[in-house]
């Protein structure tokens, strides 16, 4: 094959001897050669980049769906558990079957919420449209501190809504949803007892949601990470086996938050606390 030197010896060569001084016809077709050379680099570089860059996205992708399949695995080795032990007859006590039953919901909640998660973020990875409705904060946030007051009346929640206005285009559903994981989170990885305060203002052209708790605070070394899919502390594998509602201990629910408040045009951050967790959100108005 030729490449773009070996292009340009034969370009040059056939006029003449290189020790004469080369003519104006020569110059032009010397530079000619050099534009060549100077596109074929450039354009070298840039694919060996896209290369590099496709296979970084496929060794994503194959992670996400390794560490998918295994979160999966956890709650089906727990109902197949289940049914061996009912087959086998270990489930004749009323008590005991009341327990598996349970245990089998709470398996296939999560089942089903990890399948949530999943579809959410392969959904915006594909660049499949978010809803782009007239979206009131003031309301969703209400929503949000009421829904999960009742999930634990142990975590007492402080909302202050500033004055103006709260309204952004956006989708409803998901706006909540990113809300309503950084709330649960709060039940999840706190102690019972623990303040959160929700916060919504307006700051420089955007809408600003905050949710700070008094709590332990995101383990240190979790604070460059936490919005990477399925990175967890290590209580969550407790809060796997305990809660009851959808959402925690599989290390999503953070890029959930992530996903939904970048495909807005918006950026979530960690802030520095003096103790506690401080999450900002803030959308363009
Ligand atoms: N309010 C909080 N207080 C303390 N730690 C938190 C808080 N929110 C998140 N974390 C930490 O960040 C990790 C990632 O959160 P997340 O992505 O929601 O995953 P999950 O809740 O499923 O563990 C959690 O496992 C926990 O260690
Ligand atoms: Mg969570």
């Amino acid at each position: 094959m030729i490449g773009p030197l070996s292009l340009a010896v034969v370009l040059f060569l056939p006029s003449g001897s290189l020790l004469r001084a080369p003519g104006p016809h020569e110059l032009c077709r010397l530079a000619l050669i050099l534009l060549t050379l100077l596109a074929a680099l450039g354009l070298g570089a840039q694919l060996r980049r896209e290369r590099d860059t496709r296979r970084k996205t496929e060794q994503r992708l194959l992670e996400f769906l390794a560490t998918a399949g295994h979160e999966l695995r956890t709650p089906l080795t727990a109902i197949s558990g289940y049914i061996q032990l009912a087959r086998m007859g270990g489930l004749a006590d009323p008590e005991k079957f009341d327990l598996a039953m349970s245990r089998m919901a709470d398996e296939t909640r999560r089942m089903l919420a990890l399948l949530d998660e999943l579809a959410l973020l392969t959904g915006i990875d594909l660049g499949q449209p978010l809803r782009r409705e007239p979206v009131n904060l003031a309301r969703l946030c209400r929503d949000a501190v009421a829904d999960a007051r009742a999930c634990s009346p142990h975590h007492p929640i402080q909302l202050t809504i500033l004055p103006g206005n709260h309204s952004i285009t956006g989708d409803r559903d998901r706006l909540y949803q990113a809300v309503a994981n950084l709330l649960a989170n709060v039940r999840h990885h706190t102690p019972k007892g623990t303040l959160t305060a929700v916060g919504l203002g307006t700051e420089d052209g955007y809408r600003v949601i905050e949710v700070v708790d008094d709590g332990p605070g995101i383990p240190a070394e979790l604070r460059g990470s936490a919005f990477e899919r399925f990175v967890h502390g290590r209580q969550a594998t407790a809060a796997r086996v305990t809660d009851h509602d959808a959402g925690g201990g599989n290390g999503l629910g953070l890029s959930v938050v992530a996903a939904i408040v970048t495909a807005h045009g918006g950026r979530v951050t960690i802030e520095s606390a003096y103790r506690g967790a401080w999450f900002r959100i803030r959308l363009p108005a």
